[in-house]
């Protein structure tokens, strides 16, 4: 099978070997497609590819449209908002996600983001400890669970939210469970963003529940920038001068916001979250291997669209 590994943003080369081994050893045949500058190009890429390995690159109905042959796309990640799943429905063309698999670099970048936060952004300015601070985490999945045992190892109190878990599931995790977005942000002095950008979530953080932080606050967004409600983070910065926002994924009013709030808001320049060789290794393998045993035995275990 011909299969495309199409990244606007490229894997460590580390991992594209890695990759390339485990298809051409199974007998698949490989083209790279790293760093293209436009969807078009993308859209052109896809022709003949019998499957598709993506990162954060937009699969949308267009590109399904313009790959007649495709019978699989593996998001080498979590979060799979950028693939049309519906188009791909209904194509049945089987659509999966490498989850946990980069969990840890993300993880490890919102600690070391809250850190940058309380030590004002590195200037010499008196920053604060986050050590015996509170943490909210939003959504206990593979990242939030990582994020929570790091922040307890540096002496945080750890709370946690989701819907989806028990009390028992998020004790076991290390964390306190609360039950409501009130009692998460109006009791934590950071909070941890890891919700998936789904049409429920997408501008669920709004200006109502940035003000609830307590004095001091920070809230740290290393999952979706849609998930926020630009307008009301602006309000909210606005209003409370003590509330700081720092995201791996600049918000559309990036720039204003940091002319107007300076070292209190953060944007890494590019998303880079799961921007290291050991998280390109552990998700691009991942989904070579996912490719190889869905055509070596039909396996679409992490699929996560439905017809
Ligand atoms: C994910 O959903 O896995 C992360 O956001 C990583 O995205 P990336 O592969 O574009 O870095």
């Amino acid at each position: 099978m011909k299969v495309l590994i199409a990244t606007q943003k490229p894997f460590a080369a580390v991992a594209v070997e890695g990759i390339k081994k485990i298809l051409t050893e199974a007998g698949h045949e490989v083209v790279l497609f790293e760093k293209y500058a436009e969807q078009a190009d993308f859209v052109k890429a896809v022709a003949d590819a019998e499957a598709l390995i993506i990162r954060s690159d937009k699969v949308t109905a267009e590109v399904i449209a313009a790959a007649p042959k495709l019978k699989i796309v593996v998001r080498a990640g979590a979060g799979y908002d950028n693939v049309d799943l519906e188009a791909a429905s209904a194509r049945k063309i089987v659509v999966m996600n490498t989850p946990g698999q980069n969990s840890n670099a993300v993880a490890e970048l919102a600690v070391a983001l809250m850190i940058f936060m309380a030590r004002t952004q590195f200037t010499p300015a008196t920053g604060s400890e986050i050590q015996g601070k509170t943490l909210g985490i939003q959504a206990f999945g593979a990242v939030g669970r990582l994020v929570g045992a790091k922040a307890k190892a540096l002496g945080m109190k750890v709370k946690a939210l989701d819907p989806f878990l028990t009390d028992e599931q998020i004790a076991a995790g290390g964390a306190e469970p609360v039950h409501t977005l009130d009692e998460l942000y109006s009791g934590s002095d950071y909070v941890s963003l890891h919700i998936p950008a789904l049409p429920s979530t997408i501008g669920s953080i709004n200006y109502e529940l940035i003000t609830k932080m307590p004095k001091g606050a920070t809230l740290v967004n290393t999952a979706r920038k849609e998930v926020i409600d630009e307008a009301g983070l602006e309000k909210a910065l606005t209003e409370r001068p003590d509330l700081k926002y720092v995201t791996d994924v600049a918000p559309d009013n990036f720039a204003a916001l940091q002319e107007k709030f300076g070292l209190r808001v953060f944007a890494t320049p590019k998303k880079m979250g799961a921007q290291t060789s050991e998280a390109n290794i552990n998700a691009g393998l991942a989904a070579a291997r996912q490719i190889v045993d869905f055509f070596a035995t039909g396996n679409a275990k992490f699929q996560v669209n439905k017809w």
